[in-house]
Formats: C-alpha cells, sequence, structure tokens
C-alpha cells in the first residue's frame, strides 16, 4: 500500500508555532513516527508540505496513478480552498483528512470544510495522535475494502 501525507500551510512552524494548540512536535518528528508506523503496518509513507496552494495541488495530480490513498492536514487551506477539494476529487484517490487541533471547538471561520464532505473520514482534536489515528482508519478502510 502506498500513501501520502500531505500537510499544507505554516505545519512546517510545527513544535514553534502556537505551541499552546498545536503542541510541541516538529513535523519532522511525525513524519518520521508515521513512516516507521506505516512501515510496521506492511505499507509506505511518502510525505509532503507545502505553503503555496498550488504545490499542494500539483503534488496531488502527480499522485494520480501513484499512491493508494491520501492523508492531509490541509492546514487552513481546509477552510477556504475549493481548488483542493477539486484537486483531490479529481484525482479519485481515497483521503482522510486529520488536524491536530478540534477545529469545531475554535473560530467559527474553522467549523467549515471543504474537503470533509467526500473524505473517507475526518480525525480531528488528538495533537499528533490525530496522525496516527488517521493511519489506522485509512488502512483499515483500504484493507475492508479490498
Ligand atoms: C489545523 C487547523 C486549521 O484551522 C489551521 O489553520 C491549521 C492547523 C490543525 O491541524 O489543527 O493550520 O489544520
Amino acid at each position: 500500500m502506498r500513501l501520502l501525507l500531505i500537510n499544507g500551510p505554516n505545519l512546517n512552524l510545527l513544535g514553534q508555532r502556537e505551541p499552546s494548540i498545536y503542541g510541541s512536535s516538529t513535523l519532522e518528528s511525525i513524519e518520521v513516527a508515521l513512516k516507521n508506523k506505516a512501515r510496521e503496518e506492511g505499507a509506505q509513507l511518502e510525505c509532503f508540505q507545502s505553503n503555496f496552494e498550488g504545490a499542494l495541488i500539483d503534488r496531488i495530480q502527480k499522485a494520480i496513478g501513484q499512491v493508494d490513498a491520501i492523508l492531509i492536514n490541509a492546514g487552513a487551506y481546509t477552510h477556504t480552498s475549493i481548488a483542493l477539494r477539486d484537486a483531490l476529487l479529481g484525482s479519485e484517490i481515497p483521503y482522510v483528512e486529520l488536524h491536530l487541533s478540534n477545529t469545531s471547538s475554535r473560530e467559527s471561520f474553522r467549523h467549515h470544510s471543504f474537503l470533509a464532505a467526500r473524505a473517507v473520514g475526518v480525525v480531528s482534536g488528538f495533537g499528533v495522535m490525530s496522525y496516527h489515528l488517521a493511519l489506522q482508519g485509512l488502512l483499515a478502510h483500504l484493507r475492508d475494502s479490498k
């Protein structure tokens, strides 16, 4: 199973960015842990982060035919980007949306997601554990749908 983890804007600053909301782990440490977890589960995980909407879209398009599923924390683009939603739907690659924080308990502009309605599932509010739960849920989904 080939998986792709996509992180959107400002997530490169994890560890120093608003640690009371996002915790103290760096993105690199999350990616290393998740790659190891995926490997243990017999899957292969590639990671990509960008602060640019177009670069995220290009990466999704590049994944067509190369990747079985996507894990995505689109950061603020979750709440604004129809283009990112179109890229995900256009790719026909199943995806799980995830967030470190519980976006529903925060400012109202974070309550809406353009991605959630077509996601396999959404994980939000568990900090770094959101990444692990999303991976676990996605792998179970892929195994069930075989
Ligand atoms: C986030 C939540 C978003 O609202 C925010 O813009 C982020 C991070 C999260 O992981 O909790 O950048 O996606």
